[in-house]
């Protein structure tokens, strides 16, 4: 043993000056010996981290190499050479890094790990989509599931929605299946967004519409973030009253009037960043309350006001008995049908060109 390896004693020690205040000392102390022996496994096995900045303070700050937000750690999935890739985040995600680099073993440490965004939206509802909009190219939101990124013409994640958005030649863009997302990316890129009961469906009549100074520019899907479609204008006003001073984060999957009264809306990573970057004493975040931990842990310096505590089910299922149990035990392994993996990659691929 080097005196760079990690004991027991020196992943007790650090992981209890991160979460200091955040997680109860005991708690750090029994978290600390999964994640010890979590190390250990994963060195002896050559297998890779990636965590999502969901994950709960104590398995993020202790067993990941790579943190981040879906682009970033979609971006580590494709290129690394440490097998096997354990993904600590949704299926979604666990998905795209098995489409990204299948020659990799992909190990989720959930049975399911979902979302409702994923859920909300089938392949039957984007070729049903295609047909009724046959000349407009479809947009899916990194949060969908292999097959339904198999029968898209290009993904995004919150990190380059607008930038995806506004890359696409055409009058008429579908973007699925964040209802909120799809709003905030129109208001972003000065598009205007309907549902697809409302949009005409030939090119003419929309033509005709925009001759008439209606335009028809996003076509969007009604799924939504069971955690995001929580946070209220009320939630944020309140607090504004009590701290005049306080900077607020909403993250994109947040409703439109809920970023209306933010000062800022970015990717879970690019709030990270803001939240670094700012001066201001105290900030609320807008998204998934472990999130809110892991940066409180980064910026002791300033003050996270604890709106309320909306956790992500989903997330919530990865836990470090899991991660332990997954390297162990090989599961749970995912995988994607070849046919669908090939075209699913070409969606993923053509984001990853535009940034
Ligand atoms: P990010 O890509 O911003 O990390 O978001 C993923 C997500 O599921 C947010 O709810
Ligand atoms: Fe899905 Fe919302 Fe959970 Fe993100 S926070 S994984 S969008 S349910």
């Amino acid at each position: 043993m080097t005196l760079d390896t990690p004991t027991l004693e020196s992943t007790r020690a650090a992981l209890r000056a991160k979460l200091h205040g955040i997680v109860p000392e005991f708690e750090v102390d029994l978290k600390a010996e999964l994640a010890y022996r979590i190390n250990c496994l994963k060195a002896e096995r050559g297998a890779v981290i990636l965590g999502h900045n969901y994950m709960e303070p104590a398995l993020f700050h202790s067993v990941c190499d790579y943190t981040g937000d879906s682009l970033e750690l979609s971006r580590v999935a494709a290129t690394t050479e440490a097998d096997p890739i354990v993904f600590c985040g949704v299926r979604f995600m666990a998905e795209t890094a098995k489409i990204l680099n299948p020659e990799r073993t992909v190990l989720l440490p959930a049975l399911r790990a979902g979302c409702s965004l994923a859920e909300s939206i089938t392949a039957e509802d984007v070729r049903g989509l295609r047909a009724r909009y046959p000349d407009a190219p479809i947009v899916a939101y990194i949060n969908t599931y292999a097959d339904v990124k198999a029968e898209v013409d290009v993904c995004c994640t919150s990190s380059n929605a607008a930038k995806v958005v506004e890359s696409l030649d055409s009058d008429l863009v579908i973007f699925l299946p964040d209802e909120y997302l799809a709003k905030n990316v129109a208001r972003e890129t000065g598009k205007t967004i309907v549902l697809p009961s409302t949009a005409p469906v030939s090119a003419d009549a929309r033509a005709e519409a925009a001759g008439n100074g209606v335009h028809y520019d996003i076509v969007g899907w009604t799924g939504r973030c069971e955690v995001h479609e929580k946070f209220t204008v009320e939630d944020v006003q309140a607090v504004r009253e009590q701290f005049p001073d306080v900077v607020v984060l909403a993250h994109p999957e947040c409703s439109p009037e809920v970023v209306d009264v933010s000062d800022f809306s970015g990717s879970t990573a690019a709030m990270t960043r803001y939240v670094r970057e700012i001066e201001a004493p105290r900030y609320l975040l807008l998204t998934e309350c472990s999130m809110g931990d892991n940066i409180a842990a980064e910026a002791p310096d300033k003050e996270m006001v604890r709106l309320c505590s909306v956790r992500c089910p989903h997330m919530n299922e990865i836990t470090l008995e899991h991660v332990l149990a997954s390297l162990r035990e090989n599961r749970e392994q995912i995988e994607v049908p070849e046919d669908i993996r090939v075209r699913a990659r070409r969606s993923i691929d053509r984001m990853l060109e535009i940034g």
